[in-house]
């Protein structure tokens, strides 16, 4: 019988899917496992279903002899070591387009939240702060004839493309698929001209830092900034200064750097920036079908058909 870790717990219909081939170890808690509770539990595995708070690099699969595929519950994969897999023959797998349009909704959400000041208001009105109709009070900005500009036209991208669009926002975009619907700029005329930046690219070293303190002081100063790709994707201390500075309209951060960011941390001090607990994908319905989709990939390695989403499909050639 194969063996199949699975790092977090997974809804019963994924676990079944899993159960009809293999037997499998799930780990028990809402957090996650450490480093030496991760190798340890992929030890003697055939396959393991990973989150994004796996590491998945070559020391820990020297550990794993026996291990023939990663299937990560995410479209991200910055956590996992793509070549160092491909090297040891297992097969990275990922779960994309089933959450694109929860995605790219959580990224839209937070574009209005921060240009209506949602969150500042509605804990006023939560916290007895709420003493009389305000004619100057949580004063926002209306979106519809602002500028948007997508970093990464990949799917998430375009699905905010859209979404913008209908709000009636001029959308601009740098990197991805070339779209004739919207206008392709540089990196630096989208980031001067737009009012609303959000970002749609993968976690990688060209882009750790894309957003830093040339870029921050170049975008419009009452600019609006979104992230709901990586958290390093985007220099916090560059950040945090710019902020300092007076700088930016709003903030919206699905994702940080570090995650999860202290309680503590200078980002919480700000009125105007507002975090969420990386929760893009988050609805009911897409983590069913992310967490399904991750179980069909490990299935269809260990038996020998082509999974739905491999990202070295050349290891299954060898296979
Ligand atoms: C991903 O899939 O990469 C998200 O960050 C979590 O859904």
């Amino acid at each position: 019988m194969v063996r199949i870790a699975v790092t977090r717990r997974i809804d019963p219909d994924a676990r079944s899917v899993l159960e009809n081939i293999g037997d499998v170890t799930m780990w028990d808690s809402d957090l996650p496992p450490d480093p030496e509770q991760l190798a340890a539990m992929l030890a003697d595995s055939d396959a393991a279903l990973t989150l994004l708070t796996d590491r998945i690099d070559g020391p820990l699969l020297d550990r794993c002899p026996n291990l023939k595929v990663v299937s990560n519950l995410a479209v991200g994969y910055d956590n996992i070591d793509v070549p160092a897999c491909t090297a040891r023959n297992v097969a990275a797998c990922t779960t994309p387009n089933v959450l694109t349009q929860t995605t790219a909704e959580l990224a839209f959400t937070l574009l209005l939240a921060v240009a209506r000041q949602i969150i500042p208001a509605a804990d006023a009105a939560r916290n007895g702060d709420w003493k009389t109709w305000y004619p100057f009070r949580f004063l926002g900005r209306d979106v519809a004839g602002l500028t948007l500009g997508i970093i990464g036209l990949g799917r998430i991208g375009l699905a905010m493309a859209k979404m913008g669009l209908a709000f009636g926002l001029n959308v601009i975009y740098t990197g991805g698929q070339s779209n004739n619907e919207f206008r392709e700029v540089s990196l630096d005329e989208l980031l001067q001209t737009a009012d609303i930046v959000s970002l749609h690219v993968p976690a990688t070293p060209a882009t750790h830092h894309l957003i830093g303190r040339r870029e921050l002081a170049i975008m419009k100063p009452d600019a609006m900034l979104i992230n709901t790709a990586r958290g390093p994707v985007v220099d916090t201390d560059a950040l945090v200064a710019a902020l300092h500075e007076g700088r930016l309209f709003g903030v919206g951060l699905d994702v940080t750097d570090p995650e999860p960011l202290p309680a503590d941390h200078p980002l919480y001090t700000f009125e105007r920036v507002t975090i969420l607990p990386h929760i893009a994908s988050a609805s009911e319905a897409t983590r069913l079908q992310m967490s399904d989709l991750a179980a069909k990939n490990i299935v269809a390695v260990l038996e020998g058909s082509e999974p739905p989403h491999c990202l070295n499909p050349e290891v299954l050639a060898d296979a």
